[in-house]
């Protein structure tokens, strides 16, 4: 199936980013926010993603035309009627997702692709509210979307052939590296990105050292463009104390579960760079 119309639910850093790379590799962008004071945040940081690849030298002003011209932004999901892919990226909230794709089922075309950014939560529960389960998969792509070159495919028991195959097409069109996981909680990278992290906190909490020799540890020790702690600010406290959570509601076992700090961190809107105040203070 060939894609020329991508939807996106969600104009947060994840679903932003996800328009912005669709609208610039050529296709049709619709991206969808739950008010109007939303959707213009979210398309103002496109813009502003835009306006500074175009001041690197990096975009010509007419790309970036181009671009704005393929990319539309609305609060009205009937606007993803004509969408052969649909990708949700919303909050790790599985009855909301489950709400989305219900509301999808009925507003896409019948041959349309749903997938879902999750990074963590069940692909398949979310294909079962659909009429058709096997054109459902998960697109899990990587903060910051634009540079990041990973994009990590989840496979359910019942995703057809077909959809994978499409949507491989459609993730190197995007000029991401496709992997292919299993609809395992977690998949590949947050499977194995998690405990490390959730450790960095325990190392943290217990005193080992302090955040900025445990960041500088994993930076200069590993070559990691930022240690855990640090990286943890930049996709959100929160965000992991999620995923955190889900793993261990599947696996029960005690290295996915979230350290205390973590919890009151959370409790406390200290969420990273986003709220101005994490592990770091950024304001
Ligand atoms: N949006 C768009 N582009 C961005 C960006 C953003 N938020 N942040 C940085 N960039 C781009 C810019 O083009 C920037 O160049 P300019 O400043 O010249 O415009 C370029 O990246 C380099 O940025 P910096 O010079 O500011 O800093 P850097 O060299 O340290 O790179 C980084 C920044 C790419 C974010 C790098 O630090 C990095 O790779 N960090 C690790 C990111 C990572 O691990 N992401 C995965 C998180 S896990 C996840 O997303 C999955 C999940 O499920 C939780």
């Amino acid at each position: 199936m060939e894609v020329k119309k991508v939807g996106v639910v969600g104009c947060g850093l994840m679903g932003g980013g996800i328009a912005l790379i669709s609208a610039q590799s050529g296709y049709q962008a619709v991206v969808s926010e739950a008010n109007e004071e939303l959707l213009n945040k979210g398309i103002s940081a496109i813009k502003g993603i835009l306006s500074r690849n175009v001041e690197k030298g990096r975009m010509s002003k007419e790309e970036e035309e181009a671009t704005l011209s393929r990319l539309k932004g609305t609060t009205n999901m009937q606007d993803f009627s004509d969408c052969d892919l649909v990708i949700e990226a919303v909050t790790e909230n599985m009855d909301l997702k489950k709400k989305i794709f219900a509301t999808l089922d009925g507003v896409c075309p019948p041959h349309a692709i749903l997938a879902s950014n999750t990074s963590c939560l069940s692909v398949i529960d979310l294909a079962m509210v659909t009429k058709s389960p096997d054109k459902v998969a998960g697109t899990h792509f990587f903060s910051p979307v634009p540079v990041m070159k990973l994009l990590e495919l989840v496979r359910t028991i019942v995703s057809s052939d077909e959809t994978i195959e499409t949507l491989k097409s459609f993730g190197e069109s995007l000029g991401k590296t496709v992997i292919i996981a299993k609809d395992t909680p977690g998949f590949i990278v947050n499977l194995l990105l998690t405990p490390y992290l959730l450790d960095a906190v325990r190392a943290l909490e217990a005193g080992v050292a302090t955040k900025e020799d445990i960041d500088a540890g994993m930076e200069l020790g590993c070559n990691y463009p930022m240690g855990p702690l640090r990286l943890a600010d930049f996709v959100g406290v929160d965000v992991f104390y999620f995923v955190a959570e889900a793993m261990y509601e599947e696996f029960k076992d005690p290295k996915y579960a979230a350290p205390p700090l973590m919890r009151k961190m959370v409790a406390a809107g200290r969420l990273g760079r986003k709220t101005g105040e994490g592990f770091y203070s950024y304001k």
